[in-house]
């Protein structure tokens, strides 16, 4: 869909959106030096290492790292797909977004499907309060109507057409969103889930996007769930993470539980940071999802044999996302419990218990894996380390990948030594200034400096940028010289934007957001300036090492047509 808006559309739009006021709107922004800060909305932190850059329309926190545009903001924030993102920026500032009709279509289609979605939803709130076969079974399960009410839960009547007689114009998309089954042989669409208490599944925005529906008797299926839709995506949604945000940013903390039920019980017993994965195993979207919006979660599993091997794919699901400041949590409940039944028989202070016992993903990880192996014998300890070491090849640099590999050392009575090489460079936090300084070439200087001072290029002519694009990186470099030069209001959003689905995207965004100076100084558009200078001969000067070079060069600077405006 991305490559339907032209790129041109959207420089146009970063050009004029101002992510301070995105930004504001959503949290609260305070000004502090050049900059803006707040406390970072996607880890939790008492004191704010969340900056939002003017000058640059870029916002990065220093705690986790989190960063991006005006656009990246809203699908991290907002969790957004890009051209919603794109609509919505266009949107605030009057722009109309230029695109294909097929595009159009899909477009013009979805919003009113949402608000269909929550009309649904309140209307099968309002057959709750007249079915006292549906009130009554919510009682039994020891629900109050204040916690209904809090989740949305609703009642669908018996029958096949009772939502087309409540929205006699909206059969068509009632069959869009998986409401409505096509009957075969051009009969009538019937209804999808019939006589069940019905469970609204909302986005992270509160959008209602799916349902799923549970019998009140012994029938199957238990539970019913809306199909794939535009608007669903059960391998990426949480049930119960838009009510549970607020909660489980305060305790720090979100508990994945496995059931509809599991989520209202919990909530019913005041332990609102509960969320469920919607019949599937919890996978690395779902893992990544709740980390921006907590550090550590915890997973609370049935002890049975389908429990564990749930267990185990969460935990490979989730040692990827283990970014230093994440952390994450198995809990194992007894054979034959769920939450549910935990909190009905001993409340909460039941459930607090139980989570004390839960063990830590690294833990988990090695006894598993040790589950088989008498750790005894030499050849044991080898096959236990052989085991570990792909898992422990997921987990991203830092001290939790170090903590995990000296873990494994001290099992297996050895040291790894050279084949640590994955390993987190600790040393890399406590480089010295000088190390880090050398650590950036004369090319990703060039490039830093472009990233973050567009306005550098401007200070010299354009026959200065004769740079070989045999060197490695000079294509980027030339390409953001290209772009700086044309548009002396260029920004480090903008740039940025361009890269967006190149597999150097990651890199250049490290750079646009990388303190320039060791000691944290700031760098001003005077020094910038100097300094690319600097680079940029550097750069000349290897460019003629090589005659060959500059016969191709010729040709390149020409292709890229460089002038000023
Ligand atoms: P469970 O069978 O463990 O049900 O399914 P539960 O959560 O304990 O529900 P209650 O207490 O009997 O009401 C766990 C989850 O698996 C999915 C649902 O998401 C459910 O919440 N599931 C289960 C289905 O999608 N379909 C089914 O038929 C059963
Ligand atoms: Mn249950």
């Amino acid at each position: 869909m991305a490559g339907q808006i032209p790129q041109h559309f959207i420089d146009d739009l970063l050009a004029k959106v101002n992510i301070v006021d995105v930004i504001d709107q959503r949290v609260t922004l305070k000004k502090s030096g050049s900059n803006f800060s707040a406390c970072c909305p996607f880890h939790n932190e008492k004191t704010p290492s969340f900056t939002v850059s003017q000058t640059k329309q870029f916002y990065h926190c220093f705690g986790c790292s989190a960063n991006g545009n005006a656009i990246g903001f809203l699908m991290e924030y907002d969790n957004m797909h890009f051209v919603d993102a794109i609509e919505t920026l266009a949107e605030s500032v009057g722009l109309d977004v230029p695109r294909n009709q097929q595009a159009a279509q899909a477009r013009t289609d979805s919003k009113p499907l949402y608000t269909l979605m929550g009309s649904i939803a309140l209307y099968y709130q309002s057959e709750l309060r007249k079915s006292t076969e549906a009130i009554d079974y919510l009682k039994a399960r020891g629900l109050s109507g204040e916690i209904a009410k809090r989740y949305g839960i609703g009642f669908v009547p018996d029958g096949w057409d009772a939502l087309q007689k409540q929205f006699p114009q909206e059969e068509a998309a009632m069959l869009k969103t998986g409401m409505l089954i096509q009957g075969d042989g051009g009969k009538r669409p019937y209804q999808r889930f019939r006589n069940r208490i019905m469970f609204p599944i909302r986005d992270r925005r509160g959008r209602v996007i799916g349902f799923g529906g549970r019998v009140m008797d012994n029938q199957e299926p238990k539970y019913l769930n809306s199909p794939e839709t535009p608007l669903f995506h059960k391998g990426s949604e949480l049930y119960g993470l838009y009510e549970a945000r607020k909660a489980a940013q305060d305790a720090g903390s979100a508990v994945v539980v496995e059931g509809y039920m599991d989520v209202v019980a919990l909530g019913q017993h005041g332990i609102e940071n509960a969320v469920a994965t919607l019949g599937t195993a919890a996978n690395q979207q779902h893992s990544e999802s709740l980390f921006r919006t907590v550090p550590t979660i915890v997973f609370c599993f049935d002890g049975d044999r389908a429990g564990r091997s749930a267990a185990w794919r969460a935990l490979t699901a989730t040692l990827p996302c283990l970014q230093d400041g994440r952390d994450a949590h198995f809990l194992f409940l007894p054979d034959g419990e769920d939450p549910d039944s935990v909190v009905k028989a001993g409340g909460a202070a039941a459930f607090n218990d139980l989570l004390t016992t839960r063990i830590a993903i690294i833990d988990y990880l090695y006894q598993h894996l040790a589950n088989d192996i008498d750790m005894t014998s030499i050849g044991d300890k080898a096959k236990l380390a052989e085991k570990a070491k792909p898992l422990l090849a997921t987990i991203p640099k830092g001290v939790y990948k170090q903590l995990a590999l000296r873990r494994l050392e001290s099992l297996i009575g050895l040291s790894l030594g050279s084949d640590r090489a994955g390993a987190p460079a600790a040393s890399a936090n406590v480089r010295s200034p000088r190390a880090q300084d050398a650590a950036l070439t004369p090319m990703s200087r060039a490039v830093l400096l472009c990233l973050q001072h567009p306005e550098v290029v401007q200070a010299l002519p354009v026959e200065h940028y004769d740079i070989s694009p045999q060197l490695p990186g000079a294509d980027v470099l030339l390409s953001l010289i290209n772009d700086c030069n044309d548009d002396p209001g260029m920004n480090t959003a903008r740039l940025l934007e361009r890269f967006r689905d190149g597999n150097r995207y990651q890199y250049l965004v490290k750079l646009a957001t990388k303190p320039y100076f060791p000691d944290g100084r700031e760098l001003d558009s005077e020094t910038a300036i100097n300094e690319f200078v600097h680079s940029i001969t550097r750069l000349r000067e290897r460019s003629q090492q090589s005659l060959v070079d500059k016969v191709e060069l010729s040709a390149r600077t020409g292709l890229l047509g460089l002038r000023r405006r």
